[in-house]
């Protein structure tokens, strides 16, 4: 099965899609992820994204799908989270998985209004050594400013400043939201009230991929 998340930032793309590689399996492809690991890693793909990263932007097409195109192998259960984000990447997405003689069954969009977007997404931190997303208001470490999985010390992401989280929400608006359009008119997609408790989200959603 192969599924998009689709959503504004701090909409839970990347919480749900942990839950759902931990509980059932599935493989998640997170570009955010990615380009992270190149601008760690200082690669010459990570320096060229990091400058649109950082102001909230994104990160040329080309550059997404040279990047995406190496991880597509066949997959059994997968979880595309923050991919595509523009139609020339939906387009491109579509003749990647033909290539590989795979389909896309499902695109969730998880809906939550800009207010609250920006409350998660100023009190994120995210352990500089395993990755783990904690929330000061609603997931808050055990010690502050230490990961409880591997006691790595947690950070802010540069973009989850509040100036750039309303930028990055604009961005969405302009560039991502006519992919909704897109996913409706081929009946793929569905929507989920991405306004309560984690639990109660991932449900939501699991829901929507065991049906
Ligand atoms: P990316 O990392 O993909 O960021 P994003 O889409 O903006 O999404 P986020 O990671 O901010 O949010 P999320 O929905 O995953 O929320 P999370 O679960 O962490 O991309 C970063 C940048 O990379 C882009 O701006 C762009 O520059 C570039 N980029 C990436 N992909 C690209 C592409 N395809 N094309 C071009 N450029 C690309 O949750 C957020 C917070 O809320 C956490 O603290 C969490 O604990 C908390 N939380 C989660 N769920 C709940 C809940 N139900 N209730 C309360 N709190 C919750």
């Amino acid at each position: 099965m192969k599924v998009v998340f689709l959503g504004p930032p701090g909409a839970g793309k990347g919480t749900v899609g942990e839950r759902l590689e931990k509980d059932m399996g599935f493989k998640r492809l997170s570009t955010g992820d990615m380009l992270r690991n190149h601008v760690k890693m200082a690669t010459e793909l990570g320096l060229k994204a990091k400058a649109y990263m950082d102001k909230g932007e994104l990160v040329p097409d080309d550059v997404i799908l040279d990047m995406v195109a190496e991880e597509m192998k066949p997959k059994e259960k997968l979880i595309l989270d923050g991919f595509p984000r523009t139609l020339a990447q939906a387009q491109a997405l579509d003749h990647l998985l033909k290539n590989t003689g795979q389909s896309l069954d499902l695109v969730v969009l998880i809906d939550v209004p800009d207010q609250v977007l920006i409350h998660r997404l100023t009190a994120r931190r995210v352990c500089r050594s395993c990755g783990a997303v904690y929330n000061l208001i609603t997931m808050p470490p055990k010690k502050p400013g230490v990961c409880d999985l591997c006691g790595g010390e947690l950070y802010q992401r540069d973009d989850d400043t509040e100036d750039t989280v309303k930028h990055r929400i604009e961005v969405y608006k302009r560039s991502t939201q006519p992919l909704v359009d897109h996913y409706k008119q081929k009946g793929l997609l569905r929507v989920i009230d991405g306004n309560a408790d984690p639990e109660t989200v991932f449900n939501r959603v699991k829901e929507l991929i065991t049906s």
